[in-house]
């Protein structure tokens, strides 16, 4: 591939033959593992699991007993058939005016209707990956950045500044105050950047965060919203987690904070949305932006002739989001499903001594394995990360494709598979543990001389040994270091 690459520099665009794809990452690596070697309970069960997927499975039995109820809906079926010509043809850039309806109403639903949304601001996007590379296009040009707090979704990478040619600037997160965005943080980002002599055309946050799991709070969004009205910057708030929130704290919308501030210039305001979290449905492409500036508006639904939602989508859903029972019924549901799901992993985590961030949204727990390491550093988190795909066989991922600035975080997906799979991954992430509190494992010069060959068999030795995930009590008694340096 390498060479194939190296020969095409020279008759290629320069985009095309780059690394902006950003797939040469140990989060990709890990969907290649998992993708050779599958796990599957009866068929390949010492495959991998796949927990690097922000993938919501959780409630698409509510979906499928819509569809079913709704033939009407669906323009393939007897029902709906008489719709299929108008469905099919051309059709402009602006979308179903039902769809667009539908869509702001579902966005004002899942902020417990505490803002209202104009449809004639919602814009269609593939996904909100083309959310964002549209809205990066508007805002900024090559050459100009966005900054962005850490650590954040490894694709916005490539998304914003792939074939825009717009940098991304970090903005420092770290775990002494639970990587909560600071004043400072952003003045320093912006600051560096300035001094690169760099031009800052925006910050982007992420809330609910990915990977984090976390809400920004209210005081949060009020100082991001201070901070770019004074630098007269952009704000884009990615929400395509809103309606993952399962705790408290709740969800406070940009949307919500905007209202409460008058003097805030609107035009800076910029929302990315998508149906690919909230309702599990990435396969549909579904992604919005909701912008308050209508040069904004009017040029990215030009530019979304690239990524339009396809009509049949459009038609569906528009009926789906409009029946507010089942909307209702879907969301309160699926909020508690994922509420379950989190505390089987995060508990399952926290008996055997390994912690994460505390968070109330989300597909995934920030898992912390910093005392795991051999050193803090981020070739120690690769090394350990490689153990876990190719041993331990889970794909999670490691903190530092988010850009996190702290060795020893990893994102563990846990809203992508059933409850037995997820109860023979955590008896796997036992063994981890096991293995890293065994007198071998800690003896650092025997450790050090250790092939990679030995790691495996001793891991195959514990598959032995360990009994049935079933069997396995999660309130095994077991003294992992983790415990004993939190207790
Ligand atoms: C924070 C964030 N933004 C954007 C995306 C892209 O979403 P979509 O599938 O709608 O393109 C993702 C997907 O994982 C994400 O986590």
């Amino acid at each position: 591939m390498e060479l194939m690459l190296r020969n095409q520099e020279q008759i290629l665009s320069k985009i095309a033959t780059n690394d902006g794809h950003g797939e040469n990452s140990a989060f990709f690596d890990g969907w290649k593992a998992y993708d050779t070697d599958p796990y599957h309970p009866t068929h390949n069960p010492n495959g991998v699991i796949q927990m690097g997927l922000a993938e919501n499975q959780l409630s698409l039995d509510l979906v499928e007993e819509w569809v079913q109820k709704n033939q009407k809906a669906s323009i393939c079926t007897a029902e709906g058939a008489n719709q299929f010509k108008d469905i099919a043809i051309y059709q402009d850039y602006h979308g179903l005016p039902q769809f667009k309806n539908a869509v702001a109403r579902f966005m004002e639903r899942v902020r417990g209707n505490r803002v209202r949304f104009d449809p004639d601001r919602v814009v269609m996007s593939g996904g909100a990956t083309g959310a964002q590379e549209t809205l990066a296009f508007c805002l900024a040009d090559p050459g100009d950045a966005l900054l962005v707090p850490t650590p954040y979704y490894p694709a916005n990478d490539r998304d914003l500044t792939w074939r825009t040619r717009v940098q991304l600037v970090p903005v420092i997160c770290e775990s002494s105050n639970d990587f909560k965005i600071t004043r400072d943080g952003l003045e320093t980002a912006y600051k560096k950047a300035q001094e690169a002599n760099i031009k800052v055309k925006g910050l982007l946050l992420n809330n609910p965060s990915n990977p984090l799991g976390t809400v920004l709070e209210r005081e949060a969004l009020a100082e991001a919203l201070s901070f770019i009205n004074e630098k007269k910057i952009h704000l884009i708030c990615d929400e395509i987690y809103s309606a993952t929130v399962f705790d408290e704290p709740g969800f406070v919308s940009i949307a919500e904070v905007v209202q409460e501030y008058p003097d805030c210039n609107l035009d800076l305001i910029h929302i990315v949305y998508s149906l690919s979290k909230d309702l599990g449905f990435p396969g549909f492409r579904v992604g919005i932006i909701y912008s308050y500036n209508d040069v904004v508006v009017n040029c990215a639904r030009k530019m979304s002739s690239f990524g339009l939602v396809s009509t049949q989508t459009q038609y569906l859903l528009a009926r789906m989001l409009s029946d507010e029972v089942f909307v209702d019924r879907f969301l309160a549901e699926s909020s508690r499903r994922l509420a379950s799901r989190h505390g089987l992993l995060s508990q399952g985590l926290a008996q055997m001594g390994i912690g994460s961030l505390k968070s109330s949204a989300g597909l995934y727990c920030w898992m912390d394995l910093r005392r795991l390491l051999k050193g803090p550093t981020f070739e120690a988190e690769l090394e350990l990360w490689r153990v876990v795909i190719n041993d331990v066989k889970i794909n999670v991922s490691p903190g530092a494709s988010f850009h996190s600035s702290e060795p020893g975080w990893f994102r563990v997906c846990f809203a992508n598979m059933d409850d037995d799979t997820m109860q023979v991954a955590l008896t796997r992430i036992r063994k981890l543990v096991i293995q890293s509190i065994s007198p071998e494992a800690n003896a650092p010069r025997k450790q050090c001389r250790r092939s990679k060959l030995e790691i495996s068999l001793s891991f195959r030795r514990l598959d032995e040994i360990m009994m049935t995930p079933h069997k396995m009590s999660p309130h095994s008694p077991m003294s992992s270091p983790l415990v004993r340096a939190r207790t």
